[in-house]
């Protein structure tokens, strides 16, 4: 080989392997996380064991902020939220790729395509970050009817996971809110741990919602009276709160000795000691919406084996997500799944960067390659930087 022919192809080379690796976009972090909770912080630790650079926005506002402890998570059985996070957050953050700003993300739009994904990430004061992938913890937020004393005792006596809570309050008289068609399936969620039960519906034990109750379950009414359900339709005026079961609990027997007295637009109140609630949960954050995922009853569609969303790039985790499990082992999964996941597709991106765009070419197909993508058209670069030696 003639050594002008030499050192162009040795221009062209480069030239080629330049455009190869451009097709891998310079992002500030392979991934962003958006949620501090445990789904969030577990997507954050998956990325960060294989050292992914990631940074994962925590706006410090959670679903489970105001309960009291967590429970069924094993090997942390009654600690408290705040510090299961920050736990966790101690121990991701040893890992020198992993970052975690207290900020809350206000936009998120694609810089890149479908092939080779790209991300630019807006926080609330108005800094920009890119990242190639994005995991979106952003999860559910209750929405609780403005009956007063209600919002204050959210997780502390009041609660809708008889799992996470219930426990505590065993064998107490019990109350179930919400409409009617929801009772039956309360009672056989909590029928283990309470048999004085009185189901509040709040006026809903009209014709219709009766008619909702039989099209769930044709013998609502039957397997009601057989569990012994007590109905009280009366409207709810306001749930005031007698004792604390903060500073009313048995740490030996694991019981809290919460009191509350249920008033009514008319007549006598009742007392209870705890309730399982059927409210309507939605999305906490616009992200979703405003990523044009596809969001179905509420809740971020994802493909379960991967935790994709239908938008490329975009992980979908934790309560939030479609794959009907709203828990704190769920969270610690889906998390973990959607790191998995994206470690293994960052890692085939940069692969097929490397091999060039085809994939196994060999350096000699890639030399042809090189000299065929070149052409004519860097004929005259090279004539030019000849004039100019
Ligand atoms: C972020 O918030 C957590 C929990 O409130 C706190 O422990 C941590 O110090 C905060 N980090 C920064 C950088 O302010
Ligand atoms: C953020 O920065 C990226 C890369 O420089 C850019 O493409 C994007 O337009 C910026 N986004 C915003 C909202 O400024
Ligand atoms: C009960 O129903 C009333 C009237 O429809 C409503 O304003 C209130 O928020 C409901 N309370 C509960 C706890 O469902
Ligand atoms: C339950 O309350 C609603 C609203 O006050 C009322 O329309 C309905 O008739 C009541 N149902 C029964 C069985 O009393
Ligand atoms: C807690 O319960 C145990 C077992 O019933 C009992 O012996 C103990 O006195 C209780 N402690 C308090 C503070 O009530
Ligand atoms: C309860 O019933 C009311 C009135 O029919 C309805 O607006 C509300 O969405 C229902 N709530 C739930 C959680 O299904
Ligand atoms: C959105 O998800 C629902 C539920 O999985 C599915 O039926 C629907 O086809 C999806 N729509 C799009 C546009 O992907
Ligand atoms: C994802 O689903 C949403 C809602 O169904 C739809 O509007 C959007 O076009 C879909 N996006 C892609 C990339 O398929």
């Amino acid at each position: 080989m003639a050594p002008r022919i030499a050192t162009f192809l040795s221009i062209a080379l480069s030239l080629w392997t330049l455009v190869a690796a451009e097709s891998i976009p310079k992002t500030d972090y392979d991934v962003i996380v958006v949620g501090g909770g445990p789904s969030g912080l577990s997507a954050l630790s998956g990325v960060s064991r294989v050292r992914r650079t990631a940074l994962l926005f925590d706006s410090q506002e959670y679903r489970n902020g105001p309960t009291r402890n967590m429970h069924d998570v094993i090997g942390n059985d009654g600690t408290p939220p705040a510090e299961f996070r920050a736990l966790a957050r101690e121990q991701i953050l040893k890992y020198p790729t992993a970052h975690i700003k207290n900020a809350t993300v206000k936009s998120i739009t694609s810089i890149g395509t479908d092939a080779v994904t790209a991300f630019s990430v807006v926080d609330a004061s108005g800094r920009n970050y890119t990242a190639r992938k994005i995991v979106l913890g952003t999860g559910m937020r209750d929405v609780l009817p403005d009956t007063p004393g209600l919002k204050e005792a959210w997780g502390k006596g009041i609660f809708w996971c008889p799992w996470c809570d219930g426990y505590e309050h065993r064998d107490q008289p019990f109350g179930i809110l919400g409409n009617l068609s929801d009772v039956l399936g309360s009672v056989l969620e909590v029928n283990t741990q309470f048999s004085d039960i009185i189901a509040f519906v709040n006026g809903t034990q009209t014709p219709d919602g009766e008619a909702q109750a039989t099209a769930s379950h044709a013998d609502w009414k039957e397997q009601l009276k057989a569990w012994n359900i007590q109905i009280e339709n009366r409207t709810i005026a306001s749930i005031e709160r007698l004792q604390d079961g903060e500073t009313h609990q048995n740490k030996t027997t694991d019981m809290q000795f919460d009191k509350f007295r249920v008033h009514f637009t008319t007549g006598e109140p009742v007392e209870r000691s705890a309730f399982i609630t059927n409210f309507a949960a939605v999305q906490q954050s616009s992200l979703p919406s405003q990523l044009h995922l596809n969001v179905t009853k509420e809740k971020i569609v994802v493909d379960a084996s991967s935790m994709r969303t239908n938008v490329t790039g975009v992980y979908g985790v934790g309560d939030a997500n479609s794959d009907g499990s709203t828990n704190v082992p769920h969270a610690m999964f889906s998390g973990k799944k959607a790191a998995v996941y994206l470690h293994v597709q960052l890692s085939r991106e940069d692969s097929a960067s490397k091999v060039s765009k085809r994939t196994g070419l060999s350096q000699r197909e890639l030399e042809k390659e090189a000299t065929r993508a070149i052409g004519r058209n860097l004929e005259p670069q090279w004539e030019k930087i000849q004039k100019r030696n």
